[in-house]
């Protein structure tokens, strides 16, 4: 009979990993990453359509120039739900993360669960940002007088949420978007030392990038550029035009809209089994690319809403709009090459992400086998990596973005708040257990991160709440039709 609620000891979990499994075709992955590393992986997760693409439609339709205290609050619910990895990254250095956090908390039902929404924000997100890097590229190359076939670099499958109905767009492929998943998967297969080094070059000309934004269009700054049509006082807080427009609404129904930015954080988590010292660099890498994020975020939508009248900033390149009221305008060209590559890293960390998590799930006996496998010669997860990269970049061909943006940040959510209270359940059930990094005042920091995550998923619409309830649905069924009869932990018992 199965036991739902069964749960391994963080003990348990942790012997297995060091033992590489049961099976002699699981090979331990290759421990290459330093601190550094993991904090650039974060960085290379986080950084993305978020803040170049999100600030300026929370600033035109939210917050105004209060955008800055959204990105303050939405840093503050990742600090809680951050602290709560640190800690759990550190005690359970495994490459499953929040799953394998849940499978040592609330047990195999509710582990299965976070790992199948994983596949929200790690595989659907990997899409959603390849979509977006599409578009990017495309008009990149517009730039240099390169138009690109419309048929080959959009959807053919358009989505109408008010009707619920498909329609065919007469596109043929996202072909972009499908080159770079690919592009990346075959990065990933072939080493995680080959792909930080990636993510490091990235994430460098992504921060100069960002910093040249900040250091160039500064001057320009003016609170008279916060006078708009619906504020006309120019006050920092615009007033308030009905819930969530404008006034603190706003700024909180801001924060939920670029909580989107702060993803990526907790991908760091799934190459706990590639760091060299995991149990100490596991939270520097966490909190270190949430703090560098939070930092650049705050300054980014003080500067960008002090240059540009935030009602003008509803535009698919706020940055680029900003820049050029600027009167920097020889930027731009650096700056969307800056975006182009930043959105190549996220897609890398979130396709690093999933497939250990498959990693995991697959150990468990949760997924075939075949998942869990390790490649001979470049030590990583390359089943479940390709196997990922071609989902991927089947969807991400033939979606359109709005269909799967909001279900990334749902999906994130979710696993934030499961995280957050497993923590505090594992404090209390393993009191003595050996906690390397220890999240300082627990009982208010890891309710406070489930609730803020709960409160942020209130923000997202009804439809993507059914989304979300569907795909979980479907999770279930899988699990009690394949999962549940393959469990190692109800074979062992
Ligand atoms: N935080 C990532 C981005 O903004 C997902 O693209």
């Amino acid at each position: 009979m199965t036991n739902l609620w069964a749960r391994k000891s963080v003990v348990e979990l942790v012997a297995e990993a060091a033992h590489a499994g049961v099976d002699a075709e699981v090979r331990p992955l290759r421990r290459t990453l330093s601190a550094l590393n993991l904090v650039a992986l974060g960085v290379g997760g986080i950084i993305g359509a978020g803040i170049f693409v999100l600030t300026g439609h929370a600033a035109a339709a939210n917050a105004g120039p209060a955008v800055t205290l959204s990105f303050l609050l939405g840093a503050i619910a990742c600090a809680f739900a951050g602290l709560c990895y640190a800690e759990m990254s550190s005690t359970v250095p495994i490459s499953g993360s929040a799953y394998t956090y849940a499978y040592a908390t609330l047990g195999e039902l509710v582990a299965w669960i976070i790992g199948w929404d994983l596949i929200l924000e790690y595989a659907v997100g990997a899409v959603t940002v390849a979509i977006g890097w599409s578009g990017y590229v495309v008009s990149f190359a517009r730039d240099f007088g390169l138009d690109l076939p419309a048929r080959l670099v959009s959807a053919p499958l358009s989505y109408d949420a008010g009707q619920h109905t498909w329609s065919a767009t007469g596109a043929i492929l996202n072909v972009p978007a499908v080159v770079v998943i690919v592009a990346i998967t075959s990065l990933l297969v072939i080493g995680i030392r080959e792909s930080a080094q990636f993510n490091n070059f990235i994430v460098a000309i992504k921060l100069t990038v960002i910093f040249l934004f900040l250091v160039f269009a500064a001057h320009a700054f003016s609170t008279a550029n916060w006078v708009a049509p619906a504020n006309p006082d120019g006050r920092f807080i615009p007033p308030n035009a009905g819930y969530g427009v404008y006034g603190w609404s706003g700024v909180l129904r801001g924060a939920a809209v670029v909580f989107f930015a702060y993803i990526g954080f907790d991908a760091v988590s799934t190459a706990a089994q590639e760091a060299e010292t995991p149990n100490r660099d596991m939270p520097i890498g966490i909190l270190g690319s949430l703090v560098i994020c939070a930092f650049l975020y705050i300054a980014v939508g003080f500067v960008l809403t002090g240059i540009v009248p935030f009602d003008r900033l509803n535009v698919p390149d706020p940055i680029a709009v900003g820049i050029d009221a600027a009167g920097v305008g020889w930027l731009a060209p650096l700056i969307k090459l800056g975006i182009v590559l930043g959105l190549t890293s996220v897609i890398l960390v979130m396709l690093l992400a999933q497939p250990r998590i498959f990693r995991a799930m697959a150990h468990d006996g949760l997924l075939p086998k075949a998942a869990a496998k390790i490649h001979p010669r470049f030590h990583t997860p390359h089943v479940a990596t390709i196997g990922s990269g071609a989902v991927a970049a089947v969807l991400a061909g033939l979606l359109p973005i709005g269909l799967v943006g909001e279900l990334v940040s749902i999906g994130t959510l979710f696993a934030f708040a499961v995280v957050s209270a497993g923590t505090l359940v594992l404090r209390i059930v393993d009191p003595a257990l050996q906690r390397p990094f220890k999240a300082p005042l627990i009982w208010i920091v890891a309710p406070a991160g489930a609730v803020t995550s709960v409160f942020l998923m209130f923000g997202l619409p009804l439809d993507t709440w059914l989304r979300l309830a569907v795909w979980l649905a479907i999770g279930l069924v899988i699990y009690f039709t394949y999962g549940a009869k393959h469990s190692r932990l109800t074979k062992a018992r």
